[in-house]
């Protein structure tokens, strides 16, 4: 009973024959971001997830741990450099025990403007130290005293624990709904990592969430801005960016990876929502019914 339940309920998106036999299009290439050649000044963000110093399978690729993280991660950021724009950003995600190599590799090549941690809840507790719960995204830019950051549009929608009042009326906060708009700080509680019932999900084995990569794109381009991710993975960059109004090229060396990236793009085609962020804010977490509560109001409005 609970095995048919799960598979009922059970949403990942999966690639079909079909699906296999279909063209990338332009802007998703099957290729090694290595080894392609990039055009420079091109792009005003760029997003690394590049595999991690941990063993994974990603399918084509089957990353091990390795000894020299450093010169890997330093070399990447250092080949792919020249395709940002001058007022361009770079974010570059990482876990701990990578991060000095990361803050080296941002360093070498940009400005360092900030260290993102966001909380990551999945994974399995370990015997000999803390379990790992969360993540690094450090924010690089080209210019420091020309580069793009609107904190007016990655406000959280939090409930009002504590409701203050002044003069009798509610201090910052919506007396009708209980919650308030707060400005985003660099430590991120608000994010799932995609899971077998999110609409979103794929097979791919560290999908990004939705709702994180539409922060960091909102905080730092515009409408018709190119957003360029080379290690798309399951195209959590360009699905998101689409749905934004970027542009977005985008690539891996898995030409399944591609496929779901290009399927999910299709899918963005009817539905350019993003889970966790609504009403041109981003909710914390577990607040979905309120969520569906305005969608609804808002529906009844249209009618
Ligand atoms: C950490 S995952 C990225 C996950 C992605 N952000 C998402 O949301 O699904 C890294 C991806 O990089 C790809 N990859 C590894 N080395 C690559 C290379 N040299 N060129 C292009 N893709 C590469 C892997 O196949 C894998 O899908």
């Amino acid at each position: 009973m609970a095995e048919t339940m799960t598979a009922k309920n059970n949403r990942t998106i999966q690639l079909t024959e079909e699906d296999r036999q279909r063209d990338l299009g332009r802007f998703i290439l099957n290729v090694d971001c290595l080894e392609h050649e990039w055009p420079e000044n091109s792009v005003d963000m760029l997003f690394l997830d590049p595999p991690y110093n941990l063993e994974k399978d990603f399918g084509v690729v089957k990353f091990k741990e390795v000894k020299n993280y450093r010169e890997y991660v330093s070399s990447l950021v250092y080949r792919l450099s020249h395709v940002v724009k001058p007022g361009g950003s770079v974010f570059l995600c990482n876990e701990w025990s990578a991060s000095c190599d990361c803050v080296e590799a941002i360093e070498r090549c940009y400005n360092l403007k900030n260290r993102l941690t966001w909380q990551r809840e999945k994974g399995r507790a370990s015997k000999s130290n803390w379990k790992a719960g969360c993540e690094d995204i450090w924010w690089g830019v080209n210019d420091q005293a020309d580069y793009k950051f609107y904190p007016e549009r990655i406000k959280i929608r939090k409930q009002v624990i504590a409701p203050y009042k002044e003069g009798g009326k509610a201090k910052d906060w919506d007396e009708t709904t209980g919650f308030r708009d707060t400005g985003s700080s660099n430590f991120l509680n608000i994010f799932s990592v995609p899971f077998w019932s999110m609409p979103e999900n794929t097979p791919h084995p560290t999908q990004k969430p939705e709702k994180l990569l539409a922060m960091l794109i909102l905080a730092t381009t515009d409408e018709g801005d190119v957003v360029f991710d080379p290690f798309c993975g399951s195209g959590t960059t360009p699905v998101v960016a689409k749905k934004l109004g970027r542009k977005y090229i985008a690539c891996d060396v898995d030409r399944d990876w591609c496929l779901y990236t290009s399927k999910r793009l299709d899918l963005a085609e009817g539905d350019s929502s993003i889970q966790g962020y609504h009403d041109g804010v981003f909710w914390e977490r577990n607040t979905l019914k309120y969520q569906q509560q305005i969608k609804f109001e808002e529906n009844v409005l249209d009618a």
